[in-house]
């Protein structure tokens, strides 16, 4: 009995991740577009506060977010399918975007973003802000260099 009471978190997860494996391609296209929407919105944020008045604490708040949605994981809102279709609007992603001859080159540059948005949120805790505007450089690499791959322009 204590045994099945023990199991029945971990079923509960199992049907959880299968319920998100199953996700219709429009609802993963629309949590695409929100997580990149979050995402520009932040870093339009940090770009304005580096830019004008410096706030380490807001810096950070903003970082701690592209963070959190990049660590959560991008690559299942690229599923095959998810090229086509309408999430808040059509989706913008190239048909290369969900090719699995390509997803190495997708995650690569995933990851890459996800290294270079932890890293950012280490530099800003510093409050050392040219260093942190150097980071933040190195993060907005991967946008462009993804958009120009896998975003119809
Ligand atoms: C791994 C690839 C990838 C990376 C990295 C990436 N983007 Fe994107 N981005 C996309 C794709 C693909 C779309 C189109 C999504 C769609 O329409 O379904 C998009 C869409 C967007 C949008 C429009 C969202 C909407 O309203 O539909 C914004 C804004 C955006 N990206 C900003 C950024 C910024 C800023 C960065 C870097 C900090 C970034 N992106 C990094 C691939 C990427």
């Amino acid at each position: 009995m204590k045994f099945k009471i023990a199991l029945l978190p971990f079923l509960a997860l199992v049907v959880t991740a299968t319920a998100y494996a199953q996700a219709k391609p429009e609802d993963l296209i629309k949590i695409r577009q929100a997580s990149f929407r979050v995402i520009g919105w932040h870093c339009g944020k940090v770009k304005a506060l580096l830019d004008g008045q410096y706030d380490k604490e807001q810096v950070l708040a903003a970082a701690t977010v592209i963070q959190s949605v990049a660590n959560a994981g991008l690559n299942p809102f690229f599923a095959p399918g998810t090229d086509k279709g309408i999430g808040f609007h059509d989706s913008k992603a190239k048909p290369e975007a969900v090719d699995p001859a390509q997803a190495a080159k997708l995650s690569e540059v995933i990851t890459g973003f996800r290294k270079d948005a932890n890293e950012l949120v280490k530099v800003a805790a510093t409050g050392d802000k040219e260093a942190t505007r150097t980071q933040f450089g190195n993060l907005t690499r991967h946008c462009k260099s993804c958009h120009d791959d896998f975003r119809v322009q």
